[in-house]
């Protein structure tokens, strides 16, 4: 076992455990800081007994970042939020958690810091997650110059929240939204409803974004480095549903949403206690989540990244109609 001590904050979200455990499975020790390490045990077992410790932190509280990073050889921070609630804020969060984390990196000599943005972090994007997953970048660099950012688009996996919402809905919605299509519009002799078919992404493994970040702390040349992340694919939102649905043997009418639309449908969801969409998010939505020239940023890494279609089919048979088995017959 390496007797390199890894602290990872956001270890008990959905990237942060193939984080997890990758690194236990390169010997590394792990300190897992959550801010509910009861709540984290199922990441012991990633590792040999006395590996994977989870402890106690929250990086908006500066003396708990400290303590948990004191004696670390690497620090990596995976923390992130999608929407606002209470003190939880994109900016408490994203940019003073991310600074706190980096200062205290820096303050014990850490070897490595590899800060988790967003592909389309912008100081001028008009979207308050984006803007302030900018703003952590900054000041992380700041604090800590060698630190590796990774940005990666949309990521997949058997946990994500992307495909996983879209397939849950695909169960009891008659309908399924396309969004950010135009409004319908007269072309050639027909109704265009689609458009391009809406926002582009380039999903990405979670295992996949997990390698990268192994290799990044094994690697100097990724220090002080912006790291682009995406998958070997470009879809649109359409093609995107076209897929949850071939997958999960469903068939549902398509209905294009413009943004002006979804904007209207996500102020009524921040009416709800867990908004299922929320403004910022369509705001988001409005730039495209795919990497300059579609090009999949993996060409600094060793590893090739993962075709949704090898993976989809493993964790989206469980929405099937008449359950995971019915794809096969007799079962
Ligand atoms: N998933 C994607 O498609 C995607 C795409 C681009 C970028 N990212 C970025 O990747 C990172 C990880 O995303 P994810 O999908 O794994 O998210 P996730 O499953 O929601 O995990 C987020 C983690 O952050 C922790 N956390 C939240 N607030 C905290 C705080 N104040 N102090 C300490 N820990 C806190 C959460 O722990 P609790 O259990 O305590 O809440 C959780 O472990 C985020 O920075 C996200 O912005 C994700």
């Amino acid at each position: 076992m390496k007797s390199r001590l890894i602290t990872v904050f956001g270890a008990s979200g959905f990237i942060g455990s193939y984080v997890v455990k990758r690194l236990a499975k390169q010997g590394y020790l792990v300190r897992a800081a959550v801010r509910d390490p009861s709540a984290a045990s199922f990441l012991k077992p990633m590792g040999d007994v006395g590996q994977v410790t989870p402890v106690q932190a929250n990086v908006r509280n500066q003396e708990s970042v400290i303590k948990v990073i004191d004696g670390a050889d690497g620090v990596i921070n995976l923390v992130g939020i999608f929407r606002q609630i209470g003190r939880q804020r994109f900016d408490a969060v994203h940019c003073q958690g991310a600074t706190n984390v980096a200062q205290a990196a820096a303050d014990v000599g850490s070897r490595y810091l590899v800060h988790m943005s967003a592909l389309g972090a912008s100081l001028r994007s008009p979207s308050i997650y984006l803007k302030s997953k900018a703003a952590g970048e900054k000041s992380v660099t700041k604090v800590f110059p060698n630190a590796t950012i990774i940005r990666p688009s949309v990521v997949f996996g058997p946990q994500d929240v992307f495909f996983n919402r879209l397939a849950t809905l695909a169960c009891f919605s008659p309908v399924m939204p396309v969004m950010g299509c135009p409004y319908p519009k007269y072309n050639a002799g027909r109704i265009d409803f689609f458009g391009n078919g809406g926002t582009l992404f380039q999903p990405v493994y979670a295992g996949d974004v997990a390698d990268a970040i192994v290799q990044t702390m094994e690697d100097d040349t990724h220090a002080g480095k912006i790291r682009d992340l995406g998958g070997p694919e470009v879809f649109s939102f359409k093609e995107i549903i076209e897929k949850i649905l071939h997958n999960t043997g469903r068939r549902k009418f398509l209905v294009p949403v413009p943004f002006g639309l979804a904007s209207t449908v996500a102020f009524l969801a921040e009416l709800l206690p867990v908004p299922p969409l929320t403004r910022d998010q369509v705001t988001m939505l409005r730039n495209n989540s795919v990497l300059d020239g579609e090009a999949n940023g993996f060409l600094p890494f060793d590893n090739t990244p993962t075709s949704v279609d090898v993976m989809l089919p493993s964790y989206l048979d469980k929405y099937c109609k008449g359950g995971r088995f019915s794809r096969f017959s007799g079962a």
